[in-house]
């Protein structure tokens, strides 16, 4: 089959890899109809992390049932499901708790397994025309037949569940003033959910003018950071107070406010000044426990300078982590169904699975519009 394989760094080909299969009798084998690029998928594209050359990319997928194991109870050939990029079994420790991003059996040696992504165990990625999803009946989500909503539900396997998980580490309530950093497709999907829970207030803090247009388009207030101190530009529009939450959506490759550099701990020493006293920081963006492209030896073993002072002077409460979109993806495909939900605003590009290399590239650059990309495999190219 044909699938998206990373070859070096800002480089992926379409290739020709085996066939998946049925290799354990809880597994399904899904035709992918949908599967989307993400901003988790750059980090190893850019030569960040240790992924390998043939590592077969792609965990946030959806498609249709082609294949089912014999030990399968729910499912059957022909339902289209939509699975958590979390790779999970449903019967740990950890899953039993809703913590399905640290599943302690999919990945040993590791809290938590995903497809297509390194150290994340050996689940093949699904920017490619199948994929074999294991324990099965736990990780695939039901959806209505057809294909409405597609790239509504495509969103459901990591970044809508992803911002609302955001919401949930940061504890986002009615009535309260938010701050995300981060207009990316994670960003814009923490705003959305903190808009969904009935925040009054939600500032969305970015560069990118296509991606604060987004922000602004669903009734948030776009801060552009090189504008000026973006806690500042904040706290200004808050009577001088601060915001109630912060989320983090971008990780340890922040970009300083001039453009010049990479500032890794910047955005959370960010959010420690926009957010006010006894206020909660969630922090969906990503860091690593060792990055060889990191500006400074400390960064390298993912230790950073963040104001530990000043966090504990403010009383703030910080949660992190891998989403557990298994304990979202479900009400929030709901509220899909019954039009309360659109997602798919962030995707500015459909595209067949061809394209993925020249999408690849647009996207890590963030230019000409690339925001969310969604590839089509079954699209003639
Ligand atoms: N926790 C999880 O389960 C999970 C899931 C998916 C993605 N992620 C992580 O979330 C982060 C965002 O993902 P994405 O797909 O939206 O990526 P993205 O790279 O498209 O978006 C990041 C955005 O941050 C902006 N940015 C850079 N420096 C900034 C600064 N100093 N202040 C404000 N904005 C700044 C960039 O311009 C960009 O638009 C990544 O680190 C990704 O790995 C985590
Ligand atoms: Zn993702
Ligand atoms: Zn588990």
């Amino acid at each position: 089959m044909k699938a998206v394989v990373y070859e070096e760094p800002y480089t992926v080909k379409i290739e020709d890899v085996a066939d998946p299969r049925i290799e354990h009798p809880n597994d399904v084998l899904v035709r992918v109809t949908s599967t989307a690029i993400c901003g988790s998928d750059l980090h190893m594209y850019e030569g960040r992390t240790a992924a390998e050359a043939g590592i077969v990319f792609g965990h946030e997928n959806l498609g249709v049932i082609e294949e089912v194991g014999s030990g399968v109870t729910s499912l059957k050939i022909g339902d289209r499901v939509v699975m958590p990029f979390n790779v999970a079994c449903g019967f740990c420790k950890n899953c039993l708790a809703g913590d399905t991003a640290f599943c302690l059996t999919v990945n040993p040696g590791f809290a938590g397994g995903a497809y297509g992504y390194v150290a994340m165990g050996p689940y093949t990625g699904g920017q490619a025309e199948m994929l074999r999803v294991p324990y099965a009946d736990f990780n695939c989500l039901k959806l209505p037949e057809g294909d409405a909503f597609e790239s509504d539900f495509v969103l459901l396997a990591d970044i809508f569940p992803t911002g609302y998980h955001g919401c949930e580490l940061a504890e986002v309530s009615p009535g309260e003033t938010v701050a995300v950093y981060g207009a990316g497709p994670v960003g814009l999907m923490g705003a959305y959910s903190a808009l969904l829970r009935g925040a009054a207030k939600v500032f969305v803090v970015d560069r990118v003018p296509e991606r604060l247009a987004k922000a602004e388009e669903i009734g948030a207030i776009p801060i552009d950071f090189t504008a000026g101190d973006a806690a500042e530009q904040i706290r200004e529009q808050t009577n001088g107070d601060g915001t109630d939450k912060g989320i983090d959506a971008v990780g340890y490759q922040a970009r300083s406010h001039d453009l010049g550099h990479e500032e890794p701990a910047t955005v959370l020493n960010a959010l420690v000044e926009t957010v006010r006293a006894t206020g909660r920081l969630g922090v969906p963006g990503l860091y690593v426990p060792s990055d060889p492209g990191a500006p400074n030896e400390n960064a390298r073993h993912g230790q950073l300078l963040v104001s530990i002072g000043k966090l504990f002077e403010k009383g703030q409460r910080v949660g992190t982590g891998q989403a557990n979109v298994k304990k979202y993806n479900r009400q929030l495909r709901d509220l899909i169904i019954a039009g309360r939900a659109k997602p798919s605003f962030v995707v500015s590009h459909e595209l067949p699975l061809d394209q993925a290399p020249m999408a690849y590239q647009k996207f890590d650059k963030r230019i000409d519009g690339y925001t969310k990309v969604v590839l089509h495999p079954q699209l003639a190219a």
